[in-house]
């Protein structure tokens, strides 16, 4: 069979043999159940890489690209098991609360919307829980509460988007109590990313991974996701991750590695001596424009420095300033600093629109990003700043980020987008490391007070 023919569905096999218009116009003229069952029927139309592996297995990896059919891969999945009478206590892992909800349960692909009339599970959002009519029960958990999932049972696990989850704990308690009945199985559904937990879970002896690229599904995408993810990625290094879902190691020339940010990462963080938020406002909004990176950092008495949380996205002026200022206080932050190069005085003015009198400095760049950046990424080096959990998206860009060619004027990341959550994190740092000895001094003089 050629390679591209082993990609496709029996749904897209048969048509070749039928022609199509005649194919969809019996699937069209098949009404009510029949129709409904012609869409649903996943033998029809899943490709061989998402359905699972025939040998035997107890962690199922599916590592593919954006798009390619990943979480519908796993719903099916789900939904099979469930239907054989195979899974009673069923965990639902995604990297947040609202990923679980928004994705696994209620998304396009999710739960509710492959399920066959007949065995339709109800959703309690406030339980965070799925009941299905023979008595199967889900739990929703988030990555971001690796506790939770400490002490549970289950017969079956799927877990979505294992590359973007905060702590390794979650993956590690899922599978302590991935213990009930006779086969109890956990399904992974990713994009992958170079993390030490996607590389502990593909090097583990019970793993059988499945792979694909986003192209594999681009007759069932819409036009303007695929147009917009393969516009972004295309002909990038980060591509061959999120389109082609390659594994990558170190670019050559990178300022920050893998390695070092592993090694320094922690569960944790210490009793802080300053914390900072900084922002780097893109300079427009709207669809296709740049992030906005927001990064939160504190320094320890021994002038350690902890990365708290990433709090970028693509967001409105308004938004980010609510963001940042949420940041702030939850964290009970020293100070906000921002970029100003780009608004100007707009930013200032936007904080103080949400929060008019948070301690705020405005930091103007006057040498160029890799000039700021190389001697944070020399702080990596020595081991002295570390990540608490570990954030992927920032991490990739870290990872991707060479010094461009002096005189190129090119101030972007090897993946062709602005890489703002690096600058952030460079400014939050930058920041620590200007104020490290006051603050230390002011740490001790506050311990040997009492206060
Ligand atoms: N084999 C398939 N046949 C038809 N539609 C599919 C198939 N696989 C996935 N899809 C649809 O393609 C879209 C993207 O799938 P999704 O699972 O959300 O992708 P991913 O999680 O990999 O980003 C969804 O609408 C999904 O229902
Ligand atoms: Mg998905």
């Amino acid at each position: 069979m050629s390679n591209h023919r082993r990609n496709q569905s029996l749904a897209e096999r048969l048509a070749k043999k039928i022609p199509e218009a005649e194919w969809l116009v019996h699937v069209d003229r098949a009404d009510g159940v029949e129709h409904q069952f012609a869409l649903h029927d996943w033998d029809l139309w899943a490709r061989p890489s998402q359905r699972p592996p025939q040998c035997s297995w107890r962690v199922w990896l599916l590592l593919a690209g954006r798009g390619f059919g990943k979480t519908r891969s796993g719903a099916e999945f789900v939904r099979a098991r469930v239907e054989a009478g195979l899974a009673g206590r069923i965990a639902l892992v995604a990297p947040t609360a609202a990923d679980v909800r928004d994705v696994m349960i209620e998304g396009e692909s999710g739960l509710l919307a492959v399920a066959s009339e007949d065995c339709r599970p109800s959703y309690e959002p406030s339980k965070r829980r799925l009941t299905w009519p023979n008595g199967a029960l889900a739990l929703a958990f988030s990555a971001d509460e690796p506790e939770r999932l400490r002490g549970p049972q289950h017969d079956l696990a799927w877990c979505d988007e294992l590359a973007s989850w905060r702590y390794a704990a979650a993956w590690d308690n899922l599978l302590l109590g991935l213990r009930l009945g006779a086969d109890p199985r956990a399904v992974v559904t990713t994009t992958p990313k170079p993390t030490r937990l996607v590389r502990d879970v593909l090097a583990s002896p019970g793993t059988v991974v499945t792979r694909g690229s986003t192209f594999d599904n681009a007759r069932n995408l819409a036009p303007a996701f695929l147009d917009s993810v393969v516009r972004r990625y295309r002909d990038t290094r980060l591509g061959r991750q999120e389109l082609e879902a390659e594994l990558l190691d170190d670019v050559p020339g990178a300022l920050w590695s893998r390695d070092a940010i592993e090694a320094a990462r922690v569960a944790a963080a210490p009793d802080l001596a300053r914390i900072v938020v900084a922002i780097d406002p893109a300079a427009s909004a709207g669809e296709g424009a740049d992030e906005t990176g927001i990064i939160v950092a504190g320094l320890a008495h021994d002038g350690q420095v902890y990365v708290l949380d990433d709090r970028s996205g693509r967001m409105s002026p308004r938004a980010w300033a609510l963001k940042a200022v949420a940041a702030y206080k939850t964290f009970a932050a020293d100070r906000i600093v921002a970029e100003v190069n780009n608004g100007g005085e707009m930013v200032e003015s936007t904080l103080r629109s949400v929060e008019s009198d948070a301690p705020f400095r405005a930091l103007r760049a006057s040498r160029g990003k890799a000039i700021r950046a190389e001697p944070v990424a020399a702080l990596y080096e020595q081991g002295r700043v570390h990540h608490v959990g570990c954030f992927p998206a920032l991490e990739d860009q870290l990872c991707a980020f060479t010094a461009p060619r002096t005189g190129s004027g090119v101030d972007r990341g090897a993946s062709g987008a602005s890489p703002d959550r690096l600058d952030a994190l460079v400014w939050a740092v930058t920041d620590l490391m200007a104020n490290r000895d006051a603050a230390i001094l002011d740490y001790y003089r506050r311990l040997s007070e009492g206060r």
